[in-house]
């Protein structure tokens, strides 16, 4: 099995070092449980939804450790909610009018076709009518003249990523004191929770390996 090495911030806060895993990308959905104020309403024509409905098709493909999801309060475009914005290999896609329950697994088959090839794809058909682009394109020149943090790495591997990290949410967890922690081929590796664990001991090569081993 070949080790998935993820690139790895080190960044200063509150007096501590932390090392931080950067991602593919994001997922940002407007919710009527993180304070929107049309997305999910049905007295405004939307389609309400249970959170749950993004969530547990994030969790079942086991992708957190490479695209975040985020619920949040109001995304902006709201006339055309139910709303979401999608970042993925730097690019940023809206996607609108997700009133159809079928529409967040069709989400999520993209992304995961994204991930798989490494490349920015057009939206498959079922989405077709639901991708707009609300950012404007950077002026010539507005390449920024500083440097952040984790910018321009490309990908740049950390030599022992998964040292001080839960392998599945990539939280920081310190071996030494973690109360969950599993053993796999003569490694400790430590959890911030059962639930990471459970999951990690189902099938620890999803984790520790590339996406392309991954099992449904
Ligand atoms: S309430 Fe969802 S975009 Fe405004």
């Amino acid at each position: 099995m070949t080790l998935r090495r993820p690139s790895v911030v080190r960044l200063h806060a509150r007096g501590e070092d932390f090392k931080i895993v950067q991602l593919v990308g994001q997922l940002f959905v407007c919710t009527k449980a993180n304070g929107s104020c049309c997305c999910g309403w049905d007295v405004k024509g939307r389609m309400p939804f249970d959170n749950a409905l993004w969530s547990e098709e994030w969790e079942r493909r086991r992708i957190r450790d490479r695209v975040h999801l985020s619920f949040v309060g109001c995304l902006g475009p709201c006339a055309v909610g139910n709303n979401a914005m999608l970042i993925l290999h730097g690019r940023t896609t809206w996607l609108k009018d997700l009133n159809d329950p079928a529409l967040a697994p069709a989400v999520f088959d993209w992304i995961e076709a994204m991930l798989a090839s490494g490349s920015v794809l057009p939206a498959p058909s079922a989405l077709a009518d639901h991708v707009w682009q609300r950012y404007l394109p950077a002026p010539d020149g507005a390449e920024p003249a500083f440097e952040l943090a984790g910018a321009g790495v490309s990908g740049a591997a950390d030599e022992d990523a998964f040292e001080g990290l839960d392998p599945v949410c990539l939280m920081a967890v310190d071996v030494a004191t973690a109360k969950h922690r599993a053993e796999h081929e003569g490694r400790t590796y430590a959890f911030c929770a059962p639930s990471c664990k459970k999951m990690f001991v189902a099938d620890p090569g999803s984790y520790l390996s590339g996406a392309a081993s991954r099992a449904m």
